[in-house]
């Protein structure tokens, strides 16, 4: 041991060193489903074969100007060609789990009407070739890509493109059903209504007033409970249904009481306002507050149908916000970053691990949700091959490192998630950032396809390997 008498007289090599061991409470429980996460138009390719129907992103990938580098996603990762190599992939990584998404044209090439025999084979494929190699298969059943005659009769803003979703999802679980049982009706509902029908910086890339986009997210609020619905009506007994929310996390600015009570308020009413509509029935004050007379219209029957119950929520986890308590009537602030906020390569990926402790917590406390999945988490770096052929990504390494120690504080104290997928297994199409911007574990050369994997992914297999964060 270390005392005043001995210092300056032995030799700091001759001392006893501290003994430090491994901390032993870094496991997750045995059968965590660990995986990784990609989306049909980000990867696919193929965008012609196979009887596929044009999506809106064909479309908006097309137009000039709208996409970095005028990229766009008809050849992407050509994981509908190559996704037997992908999959042996993520057998080598040991993934349990893997979520796809379902591309609408691919099965109902125009939205509706004639289903296409060949889409469905497609997917049964890949879900067999996952099976085979041990990995259970999520599936999510809208990833932004609208069919392009849906958009053309109105997309969200039109309430039959709602029913058609529903028909679509209800359809296709069932072709899947005996490969899959858990499906997601959609990916981030906020994400496609406010970057694509608001801001237009995504397809379809209109810029709707306020009480459209208000209207128009209601349809799409309804589309998820009439597919939750549809999906239960056409599948067997156990088959789970749930959603990939994208609630931003809210964490409060210091762990005391005040500031967690004010960071749940802030995740109720605002960050993850869409859940609370999902959970409760209901539109939020704050929501409709800021609405006004542009609040959308709606009936107490649509709020009992959007409220349907699901079986898990999966949440998208990505930048946090920080918030505090503020002694006002409404009890919350968020706090705006300060300039010098760490983000990664894509400016709006604030680094901020709490998000995946906060996320998942607040929503099991709040809606006494017994089965969560963090369905998207990962990062965009700026990956180059190094001379020796590897990439050696070592902030996305750190990110993720960070991120699943507090994922691993929220399994310990008893928050009910059961599996991770991150974001994502290959570099692919980052939508309007075109390939600019890299989320893979695994790069991907795009003038070759090949692929390497990064040092992250070998960090993911050794995390998968003993359980635990390393
Ligand atoms: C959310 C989206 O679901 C996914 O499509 C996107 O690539 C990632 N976040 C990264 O931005």
């Amino acid at each position: 041991a270390l005392s005043l008498a001995n210092l300056g007289t032995t030799p700091a090599s001759a001392q006893a060193a501290p003994a430090i061991s491994t901390d032993p409470r870094r496991h997750f429980p045995q059968g965590f489903l660990w995986g990784s996460a990609t989306a049909s138009y980000q990867v696919e390719g193929a965008v012609k074969e196979g009887g596929r129907g044009p999506s809106i992103w064909d479309t908006f990938s097309h137009t000039p100007g709208k996409v970095a580098n005028g990229d766009t996603g008809d050849v992407a990762d050509d994981y509908y060609h190559r996704y037997k190599e992908d999959i042996a992939l993520m057998k080598d990584i040991g993934l349990k789990t893997c979520r796809f998404s379902v591309s609408w044209s691919r099965i109902f090439p125009t939205g509706t009407g004639q289903p296409n025999q060949q889409g469905v084979d497609f997917y049964n494929r890949m879900c067999d070739s996952l099976l085979e190699a041990g990995i259970q298969p999520f599936c999510t059943l809208y990833h932004w890509d609208l069919p392009q005659t849906l958009q053309d009769k109105g997309g969200w803003e039109n309430k039959d493109v709602a029913k058609a979703f529903a028909d679509y999802a209800g359809y296709t679980a069932n072709k899947l059903n005996d490969r899959v049982k858990h499906f997601m009706t959609m990916n981030e509902m906020r994400s496609f209504v406010e970057i694509g029908y608001k801001d237009g910086r995504h397809a379809p890339g209109l810029r709707l007033d306020a009480k459209r986009v208000a209207q128009l997210n209601h349809y799409v609020v309804l589309a998820h409970g009439l597919s939750v619905q549809a999906i239960r009506a056409q599948t067997k007994p156990g088959t789970k249904v749930g959603i990939a929310d994208n609630a931003t996390a809210t964490a409060p600015v210091i762990e005391t009481p005040e500031h967690i009570e004010a960071a749940r308020k802030a995740y109720r009413e605002e960050n993850a306002m869409f859940l609370t509509v999902l959970m409760e029935g209901r539109y939020t004050d704050h929501y409709l507050k800021r609405l006004g007379a542009d609040a959308p219209h709606f009936t107490p029957e649509e709020m009992k149908t959007i409220s349907a119950p699901m079986d898990f929520v999966g949440l998208n986890v990505y930048q946090p916000e920080y918030v505090r308590a503020d002694g006002s009537d409404k009890g919350y602030t968020v706090v705006p970053s300060p300039a010098s906020y760490p983000h990664m390569l894509s400016p709006w990926l604030h680094v901020g691990p709490e998000g995946l402790y906060w996320s998942p917590r607040l929503c099991a406390e709040l809606w006494n949700v017994k089965e969560i999945y963090i369905t998207e988490n990962g990062a965009s770096s700026a990956d180059v091959l190094a001379p020796d052929g590897q990439v050696y990504d070592t902030d996305r390494t750190m990110f993720l490192r960070n991120y699943l120690t507090q994922l691993q504080r929220a399994v310990a104290e008893g928050v009910p998630v059961k599996g991770y997928f991150l974001w994502s297994l290959l570099d692919n199409f980052e939508w309007a950032d075109g390939y600019d911007k890299r989320f893979g574990i695994t790069y991907v050369d795009f003038k070759t396809q090949k692929r390497t994997p990064k040092l992250s992914a070998k960090f993911y297999k050794q995390v998968i390997k003993e359980n635990r964060v390393v």
